[in-house]
């Protein structure tokens, strides 16, 4: 069993440092064997923000987690227009890391990540023709026990964003994203950006969507919260490829608390919530 604490839209720049300091003391006392944080690491793009974003990683990898990041579209810069479409992630490469589509792999799990900032659009994602082929390449080689997780900041699927059940633009060139992932045979798809946390059958989304568990982080430390949601991360269990538990850590005001707990198993043709152990309740 691998156990994954995921993490998003972090945004320093508007962060909360006690927020912040309390995912840290979270983490050191849980043992992630890797900690996922899939975008948004700064509001504005900015040298001191990416700073604090490099510092916070260099802490968690000194405690002795592998970390895997990929970018969101706020680390591209949006005034900035030179830089902006330039050398749109020249920042993150130089604080964060080099490589836009990390890999992380060991007995129970193998995770990609897949870089869909652009700058071209200010806040959709885009998934290039060589990343979805890298998806099925990096995926192929992949023991078949493992569970085979996607990280992207834009969610593939269109996603619920409001009270009244809107859906969100889904990232562009989403169709063949989609039918490569379903190739691939990914079993979770994790994403954020929508600072909401949220976890479903993509096939309930998308008919031609495979067999992906899309699992949603809120935003984990961020102070401009969407829905009165508070900040929250994911705690996921990777028990099999068929099974998957999810607790949603949030925040209360004073400390990291559960706010729900589900399992997922997947028999054969679509994964299903089997049990909610905790209710959740993430509103303010
Ligand atoms: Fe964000
Ligand atoms: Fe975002």
């Amino acid at each position: 069993m691998a156990r994954i604490a995921h993490l998003s839209d972090i945004h320093f720049g508007a962060h909360d440092p006690k927020i912040v300091a309390a995912t840290e003391d979270w983490l050191r006392e849980r043992q992630p064997d890797l900690v996922i944080i899939s975008g948004d690491l700064t509001q504005r793009a900015k040298v001191e923000q990416f700073r604090e974003a490099s510092a916070y990683l260099s802490r968690l990898r000194a405690a002795g987690f592998p970390t895997l990041v990929v970018p969101g579209n706020h680390d591209v810069p949006l005034y900035d227009v030179v830089r902006r479409f330039a050398a749109p992630l020249d920042r993150y490469k130089r604080f964060i890391d080099d490589d836009l589509c990390p890999w992380f792999e060991n007995d129970d799990v193998a995770v990609l990540g897949i870089n869909t900032a652009r700058s071209m659009t200010i806040k959709d994602g885009r998934i290039n023709r060589d990343q979805i082929a890298m998806v099925g390449k990096r995926f192929a080689a992949v023991a078949p026990a493992k569970t085979r997780i996607l990280v992207t900041h834009h969610p593939l699927f269109a996603m619920p964003i409001g009270e009244g059940g809107e859906l969100s633009e889904a990232v562009g060139r989403h169709r063949d994203a989609v039918e490569a992932v379903a190739e691939a045979g990914v079993h979770l798809a994790l994403a954020g950006h929508f600072h909401r946390t949220y976890a479903e059958a993509a096939l309930k989304m998308v008919e031609t969507a495979g067999d992906v568990l899309v699992m949603q982080a809120g935003t984990a430390t961020s102070t401009r919260l969407r829905n009165d949601e508070l900040q929250s991360f994911n705690w996921i269990h990777a028990r099999r490829f068929d099974e998957v538990e999810l607790q949603v850590i949030a925040w209360d005001g004073t400390q990291f608390k559960r706010g729900s707990h589900e399992r997922f198993t997947h028999d054969g043709n679509i994964w299903a919530a089997q049990t909610v152990i905790e209710q959740r309740d993430l509103q303010k």
